[in-house]
């Protein structure tokens, strides 16, 4: 029935992107808007479900992450960004996916439960944080996404995917194929604290909206080997968070080999390799800034991109619908 590979992505709008999400997945998508059809979801409904208390927050970072989407080379014309909440389909779709689930399930899904421990919400754990995983996949279906880019860490996000498809399939009639989950072709990057994951509430990533200024200060204090004291000391290179950056930003390949070689021996000091970082990000991020601040002077053209794609899906999503409908015989009005 389905033929052509649709892939659905998407980011929760609670702050603009990072070189981690560069790396784990913008990246990516970059390349796979140029095989696939391509939906980047803005996560709003879903960013909502632990911040409901801000919705000035996810608000603002609506426009932040579409400005990283565009900055960064999605282009709008290969790509298909939009608003969550705007497609009120998914949540219609949600409601009917919850009966296919047990609270136990979702309880014991790894993700939601590493989450839950994190946010530490005990015993006042909001039901709607609980069921997101239901909604993120109807956020899937509802365009028949079939690809899905998602980190190691989601991967039960699609193993449950797949058991509400498979329930709904056999309950009522094959309306949805199974999602295939795409694992990212770089590695995690790590924090610039040395921390194994770069993230914005652990206060130790680069943004990809950093000013040349921020990224000197961030870089400088940058996680190095604690025990490469004086120049002449001998340097660890695993680890050294400056030389994990620089294998993956830095083109000179031959030149990090040879200051890889420097600093082991000793001899080199940490401000001289993270001067070079300093350039190899600055190069790497002055497109997208460049990008970034023509983009950012026309707001109201950037949300219309957003509400243009919007549209689109919309009309795909209703599609989903009726026939959803039909095959649960709530088809009333045909
Ligand atoms: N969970 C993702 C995040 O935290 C965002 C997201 C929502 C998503 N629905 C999705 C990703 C569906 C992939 C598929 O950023």
């Amino acid at each position: 029935m389905i033929n052509e590979k649709i892939v659905l992505t998407g980011d929760r709008p609670t702050g603009s992107l990072h070189l981690g999400h560069y790396v784990g997945s913008l990246a990516q998508r970059l390349i796979l808007q140029e095989k696939y059809k391509q939906y980047i979801m803005i996560a709003d409904v879903q960013a909502l479900t632990d911040n409901f208390e801000h919705p000035e927050k996810v608000r603002e970072n609506v426009l932040q992450v579409a400005l990283d989407y565009l900055s960064i080379g999605i282009d709008p014309n290969k790509s298909t960004i939009f608003i969550q909440s705007l497609i009120p389909e998914i949540a219609e779709l949600t409601i009917f996916f919850l009966n296919l689930v047990t609270v136990n399930r979702l309880k014991r899904n790894p993700t939601v439960k590493e989450e839950i421990k994190q946010k530490e919400f005990g015993e006042s754990l909001p039901a709607g944080f609980l069921i997101y995983p239901v909604s993120q996949a109807a956020d899937i279906t509802i365009v028949k996404g079939n690809i899905v880019p998602v980190g190691a860490d989601q991967l039960p996000m699609i193993e449950q995917t797949n058991e509400i498809v498979r329930s709904f399939n056999r309950i009522y009639k094959p309306v949805f194929s199974e999602a295939e989950a795409l694992i990212p072709m770089m590695s995690r990057l790590p924090g610039t604290d040395g921390k194994a994951k770069m993230s914005k509430s652990l206060g130790n990533a680069i943004f990809l909206s950093d000013s040349p200024d921020v990224v000197v200060q961030k870089v400088m204090s940058m996680y190095t080997d604690p025990e490469h004291i004086h120049v002449n000391d001998p340097g660890k290179i695993e680890g050294n968070v400056v030389f994990t950056y620089l294998d993956v930003f830095d083109p000179n390949k031959q030149q990090i080999t040879q200051m890889k070689e420097h600093y082991s021996r000793g001899g080199l000091g940490d401000v001289v390799v993270k001067k070079r970082l300093i350039e190899v990000l600055n190069n790497f991020l002055n497109p997208i800034r460049e990008r970034r601040a023509l983009l950012a002077k026309n707001p109201q053209a950037v949300m219309k991109i957003i509400l243009e794609g919007t549209q689109k899906t919309k009309e795909v999503a209703e599609k989903t619908m009726h026939e959803v409908r039909k095959v649960m015989k709530l088809n009333y009005y045909s």
